[in-house]
This record gives C-alpha cells, structure tokens and sequence, in this order.
C-alpha cells in the first residue's frame, strides 16, 4: 500500500495580487501531488490565503477599502489563478473561515491551559513590516534583513508562548529525523539558530494597536499573532482534531515554502505542534528565490512577474516546464523571459517537439495510421534498447521526484529523449522501408519508437499535464484517462496493434524573441510627441489616492497671477486646494464642478496659502482643462 501524501503551499498574504514567485511554490505541490498519484497514493493538496494582521488592514486603507472587502476581493484572485496553471487545490483555506477560527482557539487554549502560554511585558525592537518583534543578532546593520528599514522599540504587556522549552526537543528530533527539513543547506540553518538560546514568542497583538485578528480565548483584549494563526490553518483544514481528513493524512504532511519563512516553519510550527500534543509534520521542503535582475521578485521591490500574463504569451504547459527545469530546488534561480525562450525553442520545439513528429510521420507514412504488431522475438540489431533505457529512466525519474529534484527529472527525460532522436538515426527507418525483406524490422523499430514516446508522455504528466493528453492522444491512448501510474508506464508495449492513430500535431512551435522581447514600434511621430512614462503596476497605482470633489469656493490669490484658492467638498469632510489655472479659468466658472483631486499628495505652502491635495488638469502651454466627472457620484468618492 502507497501512503497518502498532503503536500501543502504557504497561505499567501492578501496584501498584493499573486507573481511568479507564489506561482512558483503552488506548481512544485501540485508536480509533487500528480507523480505521487501516479506512484499510487491517495493525496490531498491544500492553498489558500493569510487575511489577518496589520499588513493587510494597511493594504485595505490604500486600497480605500474595509479589511473584509479588500480580503474577499484579493483572496478570489489566488483561487482564480491555480485552475488557470492546471493547478487544483483540494481545499482553499482562509484565515478568515469559521471553521479555522475555531481551531486557532482551540490550540490556543490547550496551550494556555498547559501552562504554555504566559502573560509578561516586553520590550524589544519590532518590525511592522514581518508584524514580529526582532532581536539583535537578527537584525543587518541595525535593519530589518527583510525590510531594510530599521525596527521600532516597542514596550507592552503581552502573551508569550514558552518556545524555549521546546529548544532541545526539537534539535533532537531534527538530529533524529535528518531528512525532515530538506535540502540539508536549510536543516543546517534551522540546527545553527538552535545553537542560540531560544526566546518565547510573542503571540499576541493588543487590540489598541490591531483588531483584525483572532481574538484570545483567555483574554479578549488581544488578538492572535499573524503567524500563530496562520501556521494552524495545516491542520484546521483537515478539520482536526477529529476529521477524517485529519486522521488519514497528517501523518503524511509535506510543507513547501521559501527560504523567506523557514524560521516560522522549522521552528515555531513545530514546537507549536509539539506543546499541543500533535505529531509533527513530515517534511518541510524549502526552496530559494526567484531573482529577477539579482533582486528577489516581491510586490516591494516592484519587480513581480505577472503569471497570466506568461500563460498568455508562452502556455501553461511551457511556463511549469521552464519552472520546473530551470530552478535547482533549494537554489535561487534567474528570471527572465529569454530564458524561458531558449528552454521552449530548445527543450520543447526541436527535442521533444521534433520527435514527436518526426515518429508519427514516419508511423503515418509507413504503416497508413495503423500499429503494427509488435514482435519481441525480433532480434535489435542495433545496440541500442529503448525498453531497458526507459527502465532506467523511469527509475531514475522516480529518485529524483521523490527528492523534490526536478530539474533531476526532466533532464532524465530529456536524455532518453536524446537516445531516442540517436534511435531513429541509426535504425534508420526510411532505409528499412525500402528493403523487402526488413518488414519485421521496420515493424519493430516504430513501435519501440511509439512506446518510447508513450513512456515521455507518461513521465512528463506531473508537469506538463496537457502536452502528456496531446501525445497519449496521438498514440492512440484512452483519452480519459488522466494519467497513467508508474508501474503501467513501465509495461512495453502497450499500445495495441492494429489500432488506428490520429494524424500527429505540432506540440511546441518555436518562438522567434524577436517579436516577443522587442517593445513593438509605433509611428515616429506619436512616440516623439507621447513619451511614454515606464509602466507601473497596480500596486504603484493604489497608493494613488483619487477622489472626487466639488468646488464649493474659488477666489485668486492676491499677487499671484496664476493661482487660485479652491475650497473643497471632500463628502466628509472640506478642505483647500492651490490651483495653478489662474490664466486658464475664472474662479466662479469652477464653483459647483464635480472635480477630481489627488487627495493624498503631501500638503505645500504656495503664497502663504497651505494646499492640501492637487487637482486634475490637462495642461499644455496655451491650453487647461480641468478633469470633471460626467455622472453625479457622491464627493469624496475613490477613482480606482
Ligand atoms: N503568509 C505567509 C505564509 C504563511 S504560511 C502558514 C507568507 N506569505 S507570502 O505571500 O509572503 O508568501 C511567501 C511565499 O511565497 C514564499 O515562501 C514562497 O513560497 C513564495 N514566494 C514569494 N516570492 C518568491 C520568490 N521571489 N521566489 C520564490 N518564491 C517566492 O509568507
């Protein structure tokens, strides 16, 4: 019997709409998920999304929005995106669900009850942008490492869980246990932060400073930290405690995340666990970064690669492969659009892509659509055996999936690939077909070339599911069937003799980067007189603030001939304005104009007068014109 296997992504936070770097670490599990469905387990995947704490009640506020619309709004762009990358999640969790709700208080009352939990103040120098507190020997040059920015002390009465005693438990169950942090680099650096006394965690948040959060069983003043809550969402999704989900597939849980958050996950997550009287996980794989120019991709650096717009230019099926072969797992890796060219036009278009047609035109001209029988009697006169390498290729595949090595795998595949390309060229099939009496040979020859191509399709599934569907197809396969398990990839041959095979198809064109990567060139004249500002992201755009609003007032400023003093209608509230269109407008053709303001610029002293905000205008040397919206809508609104 296979074990089930639970594989689970990081909950993202809502704070910023999903890159290529989530994108990343929710395919490695949904890779993982499909080869261990292959091998024969039963598996459950989970996702979802991290909504509580003070990040996102700020991205909320830029957003203009309540935490629970912003939340709801963000979190729905997560769950769209996976089934558009042929990623199905078993189960989307939220933090704001009920039902995990209710099984953070849980925990969180066994722990306090176990005397686990204490009440205490505190000082220390705390980080608003990782909502934790730092201590020193964390910190570079006096900064955040994360944030660059240097933390606030911070002194208040809180609640603090007794991580320190379960320091040496925990260095003896990872010596115990010397895969269960995997690759070994970040096992070593979890060991060696264990070297340093271990402080308790601050679990708790006062409500005077954040009240989007968990509330504490055991005191109500406080609500849950960000990370106690979230990390629980592993198990509140199988419904533990008594879930059969819970019971069936904890024991075979598989955490992937980055290195960004090993620390949560090697060790709070398991001395948590541990002080609840729960069995720890079995696996914490980590992974390093996406790097674009030698920066990590994040929302705050604005360098994130938007993942549909990938699909759209390149496939889902190419964008997992290119991920999945291009990233050593545990290794950063370099983003670029060139390379994910040279990996389709290598890789995809001439490897697999060639031959693929190139047997299936042969197939087809030789043999009129029809498998011929295949005959193991037939004596392979040409030293070379495409069955026994594929068993080495599937056990090597097999290893190497196993250790979450998938750049291992698919360069395995890869190979055998070769051997098959080095296989049509020496058997040399158009030669066989013209001897009289090489009909057996020939016959042979094809078929071990399809089952070859039968034994890719197979392999390639976990990653690339669609071009696995498209070949088994073409191979006369039961086009309903998802996948095929390990051990039907390694029974030769399989595919029926006399069975008639559709016409082939071409699996990856090549793509010319010319008409990619180069910017499209427009008329001369509209590029010299409209240059164009660099583009910005949505997140750039929602820091923006625009709102609507009426001009209750206007009157020139004395001694200044180009600007007027607006008064405005803000729906809350009014406020003054300093408007440079003195030569354009006359202060009363502005009076009762719906307007649009820029209402978070920094307030400036402009004659003496304090301007709070600036208004909208199309301005040009001998031209104004004051932007107006053409419905009614309440003053104060957002323009989003
Ligand atoms: N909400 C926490 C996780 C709680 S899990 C109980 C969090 N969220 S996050 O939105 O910041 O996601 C971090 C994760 O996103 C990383 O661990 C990684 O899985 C993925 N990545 C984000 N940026 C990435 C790269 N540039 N490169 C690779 N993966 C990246 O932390």
């Amino acid at each position: 019997m296979t074990d089930p296997f639970y594989i689970t992504t990081p909950i993202y936070y809502v704070n910023a709409k999903p890159h290529l770097g989530h994108t990343y670490t929710t395919i490695v599990t949904d890779v993982a998920r499909r080869f261990h469905a292959m091998k024969g387990a039963e598996t459950y995947l989970l996702t979802g999304t991290d909504e509580h704490g003070d990040k996102i009640v700020k991205a909320a506020e830029q957003n203009g929005q309540s935490p629970r619309e912003y939340v709801d709004r963000i979190s729905q762009m997560f769950a769209d995106l996976w089934p558009e990358l042929n990623i199905s999640s078993d189960h989307f969790i939220r933090t704001t669900d009920a039902s995990h709700i209710a099984v953070v208080i849980d925990i969180l009352q066994k722990i306090y009850d176990k005397g686990d939990i204490y009440y205490s103040e505190y000082e220390g120098l705390y980080c608003f942008g990782c909502e934790r507190f730092f201590n020193e020997r964390e910190l570079v040059d006096g900064k955040c490492p994360d944030h660059g920015t240097p933390p606030e002390v911070i002194k208040e009465s809180n609640y603090f869980f007794k991580m320190s005693r379960y320091q040496q438990w925990l260095i003896d169950t990872l010596k115990e246990n010397p895969d269960r942090i995997r690759p070994e680099r970040y096992r070593n650096e979890v060991l060696s932060f264990l070297k340093e006394p271990l402080e308790d965690l601050c679990i708790s948040r006062p409500k005077s400073r954040l009240q989007w959060g968990i509330t504490l069983p055991f005191d109500d003043r406080y609500v849950t930290y960000v990370w106690f809550d979230a990390l629980i969402n592993y198990i509140s999704a199988l419904g533990y405690p008594d879930g059969a989900l819970f019971k069936k597939f904890w024991p075979h849980a598989h955490h992937v995340v980055a290195k960004d958050i090993l620390k949560p996950h090697g060790i709070y997550w398991p001395t948590m666990l541990k002080a609840a009287g729960i069995d720890v996980y079995k696996h914490l794989m980590v992974h390093g970064y996406w790097n674009v120019e030698d920066s990590k991709m994040s929302k705050s650096l604005g360098n994130v690669v938007d993942p549909i717009y990938l699909k759209e230019t390149y496939s889902t099926d190419a964008i997992r492969y290119f991920l999945m072969r291009e990233m050593v797992f545990g290794l950063d890796s370099g983003f670029s659009e060139s390379a994910i060219i040279n990996r389709i036009n290598s890789d995809l278009a001439n490897d697999l892509g060639n031959l693929f047609s190139r047997v299936l035109g042969m197939f087809h001209k030789y043999f009129k659509s029809t498998v011929p029988h295949y005959d193991p009697a037939v004596q392979n006169d040409f030293q070379l055996d495409l069955r026994a390498d594929a068993e080495t290729v599937i056990s090597d595949y097999c290893t190497a999936m196993e250790n979450f090595e998938f750049h291992k795998a698919l360069a395995s595949v890869w190979e055998y690939i070769g051997k098959m390309n080095k296989y049509v060229d020496v058997t040399a099939p158009w030669e066989l077909a013209k001897k009289k009496d090489a009909k057996k040979q020939l016959d042979t020859v094809i078929c071990n070339l399809l089952e070859g191509l039968r034994v890719v399709s197979g392999l390639i599934y976990p990653v690339m599911p669609e071009t696995a569907a498209t070949m088994q197809k073409h191979l006369g396969m039961d086009p309903d069937r998802p996948f095929y398990r390990i051990a039907e990839i390694r029974e030769w041959p399989q595919i029926p003799a006399n069975r008639v095979l559709p016409k082939a198809v071409s699996l990856f064109p090549r793509i010319d980067p010319e008409t990619i990567l180069k910017p499209e060139a427009g008329p001369e004249e509209s590029v010299s007189t409209l240059p164009v500002e660099p583009e910005i992201g949505f997140d750039d755009f929602s820091k923006i603030d625009l709102r609507a609003a009426t001009v209750i007032h206007a009157e020139n400023i004395p001694k200044a001939d180009k600007l007027l003093r607006l008064e405005i209608d803000l729906g809350d509230h009014t406020r003054t304005i300093v408007a440079g269109i003195a030569k354009f407008y006359r202060p009363e053709e502005l009076l009762g104009k719906r307007i649009v303001v820029l209402a978070n610029l920094k307030p400036a002293k402009l004659m003496g007068v304090e301007s709070r905000g600036m208004l909208l205008a199309a301005v040009e040397k001998d031209a104004c014109s004051v932007a107006v919206l053409d419905r009614d809508i309440p003053a104060g609104t957002r323009l989003k």
